[in-house]
């Protein structure tokens, strides 16, 4: 007789097997579809992902922002919000997080990201000005252009290249920050806007030893380092597993190593910090601080809630110190790697090391018969939710935007779609569904054609643009 002998995933990969530091304790339904109701709902979305209702998608793939799952501490804080106009309780706890955590002396809370990005925009720009980054997010740019400034990719190039197998290909190409200091003369460089980790080249990590460098190289021309620290605890896990010497300290420590070599930061909050919602700005420079003080009331609200709750400021306190666990960090990253290892055996294109926070296909190498001007990331996306009910987003051409100055869509070299895995939010058994899901996508390649845009918004356009099938 033929017996199976069932294993579990550690013993398939000969190792221990490891599991979530948490239990669930309230659960929220999930809806599934029909063929024919996920059809209806494509079109109504004008095949755009982001334009889906929630109601009528399965497993929601569409970002890790804001999506995390928060704790019975972070649910208890949330009752504990002292609603004060001006010196909430819940403000100084989240100042006392983001001091001992990331170690800066003065903090601004703001809405969100972009409402973070948006103050240090106007206040650390002037018109003309460039501004170098290990390659662009696409709020950040935003508003770094609208406050004037001129982006400048000097990230390296294996960055750009979804097969490379660089450990840190997030970092910055010091040569090239180097040429553009020489041809601009550095009073003309606003900032280096350094984001850890590189979301748009897959989620990939920066090497404690580059930001040292990169340290060095702007005190050299007196520039300010400002530093997107959305995933700076994911990034801090992959200089564990990677840079020697770093195998022994804690997510903790090298998270906070790794701001001291900066002189300010903003985040999103609502990724590594485990909250719906919130967003930060920090600095040690107090002239600095001043002016974003000054803004922050101006656009987000007083400089001790700015645009959130009390109480969301207590969720993103204790979201803070949980973000910083490393048994938290380790689930969270096995997580995505147990996915990108089905795909990766199974042959399916993506971005190689996985990054963090999300799988992101290689749609160009799935769809080499689609045209980039066609969108072969947004046909991806769209097909992945037509088989399964899977939510997806684009990460290529559409989310790249124009180039302001030509008007040309900008064609970047990595066309992606990514898969983003909430924190704390799915099982082991929603990633076998999603892994199978996206090999039937894949098996069926040769049929895909491609999309047209036929309404194209001003501004970051991917959020709203919709599309019809060539
Ligand atoms: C690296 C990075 N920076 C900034 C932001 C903007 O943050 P928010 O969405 O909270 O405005 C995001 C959001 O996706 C991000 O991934």
């Amino acid at each position: 007789m033929n017996e199976i002998v069932h294993k579990t995933m550690g013993q398939q990969s000969g190792r221990r097997s490891w599991a979530e530091p948490w239990k669930i304790k309230m659960v929220e339904p999930l809806r599934t579809t029909s063929r024919a109701e996920r059809e209806k709902a494509l079109v109504d979305a004008g095949h755009n992902t982001f334009l889906l209702h929630s109601d009528d998608v399965y497993i929601d793939l569409l970002t890790d922002s804001g999506t995390s799952a928060m704790s019975d501490r972070q649910w208890a804080g949330m009752m504990l919000g002292d609603e004060a106009y001006a010196g909430s309780r819940n403000f100084y706890h989240l100042e006392q997080a983001i001091q001992k955590h990331y170690g800066y002396e003065y903090i601004v809370p703001t809405h969100q990201g972009r409402g973070a990005e948006h103050l240090i925009s106007q206040t650390a720009i002037r018109k003309g000005q460039y501004v170098p980054g290990n390659m662009y997010f696409t709020t950040t740019r935003l508003h770094q252009e609208l406050a004037g400034g001129i982006f400048v990719d000097v990230i390296i190039d294996e960055a750009h290249d979804p097969s490379n197998l660089h450990p840190f290909k997030g970092n910055v190409d010091l040569a090239k920050l180097e040429a553009l200091i020489r041809q601009q003369g550095a009073a003309n460089i606003a900032y280096v806007s350094l984001a850890t980790t590189v979301n748009m080249a897959g989620g990939q990590p920066v090497s404690m030893a580059n930001v040292k460098a990169l340290r060095e190289l702007c005190d050299r021309h007196k520039i300010r380092l400002l530093l997107d620290a959305t995933r700076l605890v994911e990034n801090a896990y992959f200089i564990q597993e990677r840079e020697a010497g770093y195998a022994g300290k804690s997510i903790a420590e090298i998270s906070r190593e790794f701001c001291g070599h900066t002189d300010g930061a903003w985040s999103s909050a609502k990724k590594d910090s485990l909250v719906n919602i919130g967003g930060w700005l920090a600095v040690n420079d107090w002239t600095l601080f001043e002016e974003l003080r000054n803004l922050v009331v101006v656009y987000e609200g007083l400089h001790t809630y700015g645009g959130l709750a009390g109480r969301d400021m207590e969720a993103m306190a204790i979201g803070i110190e949980e973000s910083m666990q490393d048994q938290h960090v380790h689930s969270r990253i096995g997580q995505v790697r147990y996915l990108a290892e089905l795909l990766q055996d199974w042959g399916i294109p993506m971005v190689l090391p996985v990054g963090g926070h999300a799988i992101f296909l290689d749609a160009r190498a799935c769809y080499p018969q689609v045209p980039q001007s066609a969108f072969p990331a947004q046909t991806l996306a769209a097909e992945l939710y037509l088989d399964s009910g899977i939510r997806s987003m684009e990460r290529g051409v559409v989310s790249a935007g124009r180039d302001p100055a030509t008007g040309d869509h900008h064609y970047p070299k990595l066309e992606l779609t990514r898969l983003t895995i909430p924190r704390r939010v799915y099982t082991q058994a929603h990633m076998d569904v999603i892994a199978e899901s996206v090999k039937a996508v894949y098996d069926a390649r040769g049929a895909a054609r491609g999309l047209k845009m036929v309404y194209e918004p001003k501004y970051l356009r991917f959020f709203q643009a919709r599309f019809e099938p060539l």
